[in-house]
């Protein structure tokens, strides 16, 4: 049995069949043939924090792939209520076949993971969001070809997405720019724990102009992600010169493409210009969530076909 619960968790052979198997799924559903290789089947989806893209995706993917959901929040189960999360996680996965979480801290996925007769998939931590990145990429590929060897300019905050960036750009044999103001920066550790990076999988830039100079793909997210609430105004301070605008889409190539996992705030890290701009492909990425994610369930539950 796999869990998805960090990017490193599938090697590079393990997502070109995946990615493969998310155009397959995508050419099908845009054909209206039905295709429903997990009939019976049931994904709990557990959300400890807001969303929209990771719901609606889960949830009609798993519908259109002929299983069903069960969702779960703090507020309307017992985990609001401090029941254990190894507790949980036994009695979710005796009635369930896959568990999707979305929570804070990545321990708290991992314990929940190893108390798990199913697996696991991460929608989403303080410290990575493995889903989102595998869509991204798959959104690359879909406009430009394969992402190894190119360019990937990361413009913001040292977040989960950032990680995630980080593990992909290792595991894929491309190169991530990072700049991230001061105090903000990645961790190595965080990123990669024991694992040691291939070597210049990723550069750091202090100004993000500079890391954007010649990139195929300019990407930024929120400066306050969820759970940092409390550091709203210090960060808006801090981030100020972290949007992503039209001087920086300048000095990347000029086919370079811009993505944002969303929900996104113009006029803070990206300008409306760019995010509404021809460069920006932020609909087919949010789109490809729910592609991915299927190829993702299919080969979680069933394995390899054909
Ligand atoms: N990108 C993303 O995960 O969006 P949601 O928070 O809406 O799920
Ligand atoms: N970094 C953001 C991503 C939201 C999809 C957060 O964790 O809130």
């Amino acid at each position: 049995m796999k869990h998805y619960l960090q990017f490193n968790d599938f090697n590079a052979d393990e997502y070109a069949y995946l990615l493969e198997r998310a155009a397959f799924i995508k050419k099908k559903f845009k054909a209206y043939e039905k295709y429903q290789p997990l009939t019976d089947r049931t994904l709990a989806m557990i959300f400890e924090k807001a969303s929209t893209r990771t719901r609606v995706s889960f949830e009609a993917g798993m519908y259109q792939m002929g299983g069903s959901v069960v969702h779960l929040t703090t507020g309307d189960s017992q985990l609001g209520r401090a029941e254990p999360i190894e507790d949980s996680a036994r009695v979710i996965s005796r009635m369930t076949d896959l568990v999707m979480i979305r929570t804070f801290e990545q321990t708290k996925i991992e314990r929940f993971a190893q108390y798990s007769r199913v697996p696991v998939i991460n929608g989403l931590t303080n410290e990575f969001h493995p889903c989102q990145i595998l869509a991204d990429i798959f959104t690359f590929i879909e406009h430009r070809g394969s992402i190894a060897g190119k360019v990937v300019a990361w413009v913001g905050d040292g977040n989960n997405m950032a990680n995630t960036w980080l593990q992909a750009a290792d595991l894929l044999g491309f190169t991530v720019h990072v700049s991230t103001p001061g105090g903000y920066e990645v961790d190595e550790k965080l990123a990669f724990g024991a694992r040691t990076p291939r070597a210049g999988c990723y550069q750091v830039f202090a100004n993000p102009l500079d890391a954007c100079r010649g990139a195929d793909l300019v990407t930024t997210d929120v400066w306050t992600s969820m759970g940092y609430e409390a550091e709203n105004e210090k960060r808006k301070k801090a981030f100020a010169d972290w949007c992503v605008d039209e001087a920086m889409m300048a000095v990347a190539k000029p086919e370079a493409l811009f993505m944002h996992c969303l929900p996104a705030h113009r006029g803070e890290e990206v300008q409306a210009e760019v995010i509404d701009g021809p460069q920006s492909v932020v609909w087919d990425e949010a789109e490809n969530r729910m592609h991915v994610q299927k190829a993702l369930m299919e080969y979680l539950l069933l394995g390899r076909i054909a």
